[in-house]
């Protein structure tokens, strides 16, 4: 089997953060969510990768590279314009070829990985094997009705009244008829052309698609609340590890890991949380759910349930930073100069909530 990783998109809703990096690459618990995404699939045995890249393929080829580190052999896959998932598929024909491949969308995280589900799809004759899980909005997404056996009997794409709560998850399995299906279907209401629509489409022809449901969680990671709760469950998962220095003044729970270089300098830190190489944190407070990246220095200030990225500087704030997501090269700190004022300099799109 191979795989195919679709890494393209604009990433608007994560605007400004992803207007100069891809947002598959934000780090979840101080790792890309595609770098997981990657795992997930070697881990289940496949080495060959496509990775369908957009406007922001620079800077993923760089991230990943040819996939040695992983042990696997990339191939990207240039997809002009982000015309739908089924259009990824489209262009990814040549890299696919006949073979059965699963197909993971680069911003989805998932608890558990998929090794079991590929299993059960390679040792099978199905044509296609999809993931439904329960949702609180199913409108939001692909969903799926089945019948009292469990069977597929129809999948819409983000309907108006979704007949179940059954979600389609961002993980698909096929054989070379989906290619067929991707030929016959037309755009959607947003120009796109789904994959839902081509799962359907092979249902109707009597394809054999089954449903997997997925009972642990489930994260499309889009917009900034779903990146904290996936960087929330990934830390829960993590196992604890201290690589830092963490001085005698400091006080540093069984939940929490110190990455390579770090230093915790009287300083109070609760997990789950991670912090990143050679990131110092002094006089500081970093609570439970926090995910601090590599080379960030935090100083008299406290911070919790948030995503720091990489080489920002936070310091002698006065009230505690919460539910945040904070990009990279950011200087949050207290200023000597008057007025006193708060002085801004925020990107398009920036959100802050002031006390
Ligand atoms: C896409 C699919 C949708 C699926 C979702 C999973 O939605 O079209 O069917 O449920 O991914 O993440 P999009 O992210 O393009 O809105």
């Amino acid at each position: 089997m191979k795989g195919l990783i679709l890494s393209g998109g604009k990433g608007t809703r994560l605007y400004p953060l992803t207007f100069t990096s891809a947002k598959q690459l934000i780090p979840v618990a101080n790792k890309p969510i595609l770098f997981r995404v990657i795992e997930a699939i070697r881990d289940a045995g496949i080495t060959d990768i496509g990775i369908v890249v957009g406007d922001t393929a620079r800077e993923i080829k760089a991230a990943v590279g040819k996939g040695n580190r992983w042990g696997i052999q990339v191939t990207y896959i240039h997809q002009e314009q982000p015309l739908g998932l089924a259009h990824a598929v489209k262009v990814s024909q040549d890299f696919l070829e006949d073979e059965r491949f699963v197909m993971f969308l680069g911003d989805n995280v998932i608890q558990g990985g998929i090794s079991g589900l590929v299993e059960q799809f390679a040792a099978s004759d199905w044509n296609s094997q999809i993931v439904l899980t329960r949702v609180a909005h199913p409108e939001q997404y692909g969903v799926a009705e089945l019948d009292e056996d469990g069977r597929i009997v129809r999948l819409v794409e983000k309907p108006k009244q979704p007949p179940s709560d059954l979600a389609l998850v961002g993980i698909y399995m096929f054989d070379h008829h989906v290619h067929e299906a991707v030929d016959n279907i037309t755009p959607s209401w947003r120009g796109e052309l789904e994959i839902t629509d081509a799962i359907q489409w092979l249902v109707e022809h009597d394809y054999q698609v089954y449903p997997y449901i997925h009972r642990g969680w489930w994260i499309d990671t889009g917009a900034p609340t779903a990146m904290l709760e996936a960087n929330s469950l990934v830390l829960e998962e993590l196992t604890p590890k201290i690589e830092g220095y963490v001085d005698r003044d400091s006080e540093v729970d069984s939940r929490v890991t110190i990455q390579k270089g770090a230093e915790i300098i009287n300083s109070v830190i609760r997990g789950p949380t991670i912090i990143g190489e050679r990131t110092r944190i002094v006089n500081s407070y970093v609570g439970p759910f926090t995910s601090i990246y590599h080379d960030v220095v935090i100083e008299d200030s406290e911070i919790e349930r948030a995503i720091v990225l990489e080489h920002s500087l936070i310091r002698d704030i006065p009230a505690r930073i919460q539910d945040s997501l904070i990009g990279r090269h950011v200087n949050l700190t207290r200023s000597p100069i008057k007025p006193k004022a708060y002085k801004l300099t925020l990107g398009d799109h920036s959100q802050v909530g002031i006390l």
